[in-house]
Order: C-alpha cells, then structure tokens, then sequence
C-alpha cells in the first residue's frame, strides 16, 4: 500500500489564490502537471484531486458509504433543508426511493409535451436577428419549464415572484462554499437579508400550493402530485411531510433550471461556432417529423441533436466538479485515506483529459457515436455524477436539451455577435458565461 496520496504538496497561499480565481483551469493544470491523483490543502484541510475513472468510480459507486458530500453542500442546507441534494444516509435512500417515481419513463412523455409547448411559446417572442442573452432567455425557459412539471398550473400568477426570489438565490449560492457563510448569516448584512427575504417569499408560495394540493389531492400527472402521493411502502407508510415536500421541490427548483439553462447557453453558443452542425441537425429534424410539427415524441430519434448537446456538456459541464469528504479511514486503489480528507473529481479535468479526448478542445459531437463511446472508460465522462447520488433528472435534462435545441433551430440559427467572438467561464456552483452570453438568434 501506498502510505502518501499523491505526490505533490502545493503551497498553502498558492492554491488558495489560484482556486479562488479559476478553479477549473487550475484543477486542469494540476492534473496534467502531477498526474492522476495530487494532494493538496485548502484552509490546512487535506484535499485530493482524483483524475483516473477508476479511483473516480470507486468513490462513487464502490464506496459511496465511505463518503459523505463536501462541506460546500452540507451548508447549502440552510436553504435546501433536506432535499434530495443535501441529504446522507438513510434519509437520502428514503427520500430517493419515494422521488423516483416522479422521474420514470412514463411520465417523461408528459413533461416533453410541456417543453415543447413551452419553448415554441417563449420563442414566439424573441426578436429575430437581434443581439440576446442565450443565458438569460435559457434560465427563463428552463425555470417555466420546471414551474410547469412542478406545479402545474398553479404557480403561473407566481411565477415572476419565484423568479425573482430565485435569482437572489442562485447569486448568493457562491456563498454558501464560503467558510464564514455561517458566521454571515448571522449578521444582519444586506446580502442575508435579502436572501432570508427570497427564502421566505419562496417558502410561502410552496407551502401554500402544498395545502392547495392536500385538500384536492387529484393526480395532475406532475412532480408534486407524485410527492404527495409517494408512500414509503417498507418504512411505516408516511406520506412526505410538508417539510419534506418543501425541501425536494426547491432542491429541484435549484437543481433543475440553471444547470440545464447554462448547458444549453453554452450548446447555443458551440452552433454558433460550427454552423455546419446546425445544417446536420436541421437534415435531422426534418427527416424525423417528415415536415410535419415536432412533437416530444420526435425525441428518441434526434441523435445527432443529442450528441451535439453531449458534446456541449463534455466542454462546459453545468456540474465541473464533484466533491466528496470521507466519513472513515478508508483506501482508494491502494491510497490511504483518512477520515475529513475531501476527494475531488472534476468533469472539467477528465471531459478534456488528453488521454481519453484526442484533440480534447475541439467541438465534435461524432465522439458520442456509439463506437467512439464504447472505446472509454466510464468515468471519463461524468456529467450527471454517478453512483447512488447521480443526478435523478438526468434523463430529464437530456429530453429537455434535444427537444429545447430542436424548437429553437426550426426557427433560428444561433450566430456570434463578432467574428471570433471567445466566451469566458465564470464558474460558480455551476459553470456559466462570464457576463452572460451574447447571441443573434437569426431567423432559420
Ligand atoms: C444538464 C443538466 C444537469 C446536470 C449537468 C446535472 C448534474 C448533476 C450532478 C453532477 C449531480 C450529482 C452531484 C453529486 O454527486 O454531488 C446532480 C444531482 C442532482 N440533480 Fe442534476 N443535473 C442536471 C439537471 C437536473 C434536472 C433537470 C433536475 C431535476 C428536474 C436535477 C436534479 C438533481 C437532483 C435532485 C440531484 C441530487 C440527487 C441525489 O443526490 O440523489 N438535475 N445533478
């Protein structure tokens, strides 16, 4: 056994400076510089970057008992409660287990006739051959569309309330990996007020669509009718509490609007830069509706738009890293590691490592052909995680991506503002446009 992890030990002030300033590229230059695993230390914590699917995998799916999520996470739980994102342990196999009906094939054709409705409705109103802001005009349409397979109709006169309670939300997220948010939100700062504010706006409205619902509990075929009925069958029977149900529906509120919308941001923008891929999904589209309208049901056989969209979270995952801390003392493919160690795996580092990715910059959605697939390991394409905490709306976002990208290009053909226009990463929680993303949506 190997008695150290990793062989390099990068300077305190150094990696603090250089994390705070680009984490990915800096995690990149670690890895390429040190190899597949590199030890270093974040406020005198011990942290490991893993870079090698295997030891990848093994902390995700061979001992996910033995890690529990990193700090960041467990303090996101001042507002997400206990949602499916925050929660360990039993708890989280509970919850899982009573969610994951929600998510099952059956219902997603429900939810794909949605997406479409509601793409071509905002579509309708976006100005033709003007400069916009693709990541904007994505967090709406994304947040309509969780709104709508969420609440149903209910949250409609809502809807810009929970927006704007959102977006002060999600622009203090970054708060919550910061090690003094404890101590600030005991301070009666601006920023915290304005976030308790939010929270408590957004309390209102859940709480009060969920007593709504309790008293004419029909199934209305969406997330929350699915909540309340969801009955842990081997437990004692209890349905979800309020508390419960509060806690998953913002948790997927959070969780299911800005990834996608940043993803599909960044898609827009990769089309824009390789038109030749808009004429190919565009041949596709039109062969698979046989000139008639899109409808969700279209969505098994857009293949090249759904490589294209794998090809975009490959070089912009909306998730650039995961993270995890050990509970124990345990081993890694023969490291010792002990217990409170953070162990970090970065989509951003293994989606563009040389050694899976040949030419690992360039846009080539032919790498997702099912023979260039089969050739890499698992772990070097990771998105939606893995393991028994990968993302539960994974093939929710993937519907939600080709069916988005296929209303659009009927409609429009995504150019840059400028010739060699560069768009920069502003990493937050998750991996957004530095100043948003500035597109012409010409008309197609
Ligand atoms: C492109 C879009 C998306 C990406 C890249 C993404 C990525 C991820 C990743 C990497 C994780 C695992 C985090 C970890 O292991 O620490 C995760 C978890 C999760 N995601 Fe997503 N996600 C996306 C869309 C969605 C959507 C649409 C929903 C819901 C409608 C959703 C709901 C969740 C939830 C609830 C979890 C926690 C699951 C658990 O721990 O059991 N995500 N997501």
């Amino acid at each position: 056994m190997k008695a150290t992890a990793g062989p390099a030990e990068i300077p305190i002030i150094g990696s603090i400076l250089d994390l705070r300033r680009d984490p990915p590229r800096f995690f990149a230059g670690l890895a390429a510089k040190y190899g597949d695993v590199v030890r270093f230390t974040v406020f005198g914590r011990e942290a490991l970057l893993f870079s090698d699917p295997e030891l990848i995998k093994e902390v995700l799916i061979a001992q996910p008992k033995n890690f529990r999520k990193s700090r960041g996470l467990q303090l996101a739980k001042a507002l997400l409660g206990d949602g499916l994102l925050t929660s360990e342990g039993d708890l989280h196999k509970r919850q899982r287990k009573l969610a994951s009906p929600a998510f099952a094939k059956s219902r997603m054709g429900k939810y794909g006739d949605e997406m479409v409705r509601i793409t071509r409705e905002q579509a309708a109103g976006y100005a033709a051959g003007e400069t916009v802001d693709a990541n904007q005009l994505m967090m709406r349409l994304t947040l309509a569309i969780v709104n709508k397979t969420l609440f149903d109709a209910d949250v409609t006169g809502d809807a810009p309330k929970v927006a704007a309670a959102l977006e002060v939300i999600l622009n203090n997220m970054d708060r919550l990996l910061n090690p003094f948010t404890e101590i600030m939100n005991m301070l009666p700062l601006p920023s915290t007020l304005r976030l308790r504010e939010a929270t408590e706006s957004l309390n209102t409205i859940v709480y009060r669509i969920i007593a709504e619902r309790r008293a004419s509990p029909e199934d209305r075929g969406d997330l929350l009718s699915i909540f309340m009925a969801a009955q842990d069958e081997e437990a004692d029977g209890a349905r979800m509490t309020d508390k419960q149900i509060r806690d998953e529906c913002l948790t997927l509120f959070i969780a299911g609007h800005e990834t996608t919308a940043n993803a599909l941001a960044w898609t827009l923008y990769l089309l824009a830069k390789n038109p030749e891929w808009v004429t190919k999904a565009r041949a596709e589209i039109k062969a698979v509706t046989g000139g008639s309208s899109l409808t969700a049901t279209h969505f098994p056989q857009l293949k090249i738009l759904y490589r294209i969209f794998a090809e975009a979270l490959r070089l912009y995952p909306p998730a650039w890293t995961i993270s995890r801390e050990a509970s124990v003392d345990t081993q890694v493919g023969g490291y010792d590691i002990a217990a409170g160690t953070t162990v970090v795996m970065s989509q951003w580092v293994m989606h563009r490592h040389p050694r899976y990715w040949p030419d690992a910059n360039a846009f080539d959605p032919d790498r997702f052909l099912p023979e260039n697939e089969a050739t890499r390991p698992k772990f070097a394409y990771f998105p939606f995680g893995g393991g028994p905490r990968q993302c539960i709306g994974d093939q929710f976002a993937w519907m939600e991506g080709v069916l988005i990208l296929a209303v659009l290009l009927e409609k429009f053909t995504p150019q840059l503002t400028a010739p060699g226009y560069e768009a920069d990463i502003h990493p937050m929680i998750t991996l957004r446009p530095r100043g948003g993303m500035p597109l012409v949506f010409a008309k197609a």
